[in-house]
């Protein structure tokens, strides 16, 4: 059963490996396998044992707020945003299409809300949007060119929410 909690620190190297894998495959698919890791920033390290490796990983998903979606004892999705901002969201590639995407954001949207804001911005990566529309955010401008991590050229579509209530 899918269950959706806040982050806890001890949950970092379980988030980085999901991150990495699912970074990689849905969004950083483009990127030349030399050139990956300058994308993919500390998630290069995910599975290292390296104490400092970890550490940067844990320093990279601490958010205002971050949520993940457990199923069984599993971490198979991740929401990271602040009040304003969702910043990125991540589900298992063997979970996708049963809902956790949504059920994260529901999580987060109303945590915004009693947070003052009204409007929420996401730079969504081109593979996002369809969910992101799904979801009732809106194209904001046509499609930008961004860096992620050290990596320059990941393109992405901002997009915005009004939230009902604000
Ligand atoms: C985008 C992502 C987070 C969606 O998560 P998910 O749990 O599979 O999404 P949901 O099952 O909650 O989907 C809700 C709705 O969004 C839409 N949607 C989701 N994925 C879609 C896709 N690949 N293509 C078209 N529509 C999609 C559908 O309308 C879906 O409802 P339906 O399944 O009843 O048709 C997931 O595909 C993912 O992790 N992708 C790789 C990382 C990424 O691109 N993150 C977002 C950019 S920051």
């Amino acid at each position: 059963m899918i269950k959706i909690r806040d982050y806890q620190e001890g949950d970092a190297a379980s988030v980085g490996r999901l991150i990495a894998d699912t970074y990689s495959e849905f969004n950083l698919s483009f990127v030349p396998p030399t050139q990956l890791g300058l994308f993919l920033g500390p998630f290069r390290h995910a599975r290292s044992e390296d104490l400092s490796h970890q550490q940067a990983i844990a320093g990279v998903i601490r958010s205002a707020m971050v949520f993940v979606a457990e199923d069984d004892g599993e971490i198979v999705g991740v929401l990271r945003g602040r009040q304003d901002r969702l910043a990125s969201l991540f589900v298992r590639a063997d979970h996708h299409r049963h809902g956790i995407g949504r059920r994260l954001v529901a999580r987060f949207e109303p945590e915004c809300l009693r947070r003052g804001s009204t409007v929420i911005r996401v730079a969504a990566t081109l593979y996002g949007v369809p969910f992101y529309l799904a979801m009732g955010y809106k194209r904001s401008t046509g499609v930008r060119t961004g860096w992620s991590f050290d990596g320059n050229g990941l393109p992405v579509q901002p997009m915005r929410k009004k939230l009902q209530g604000g």
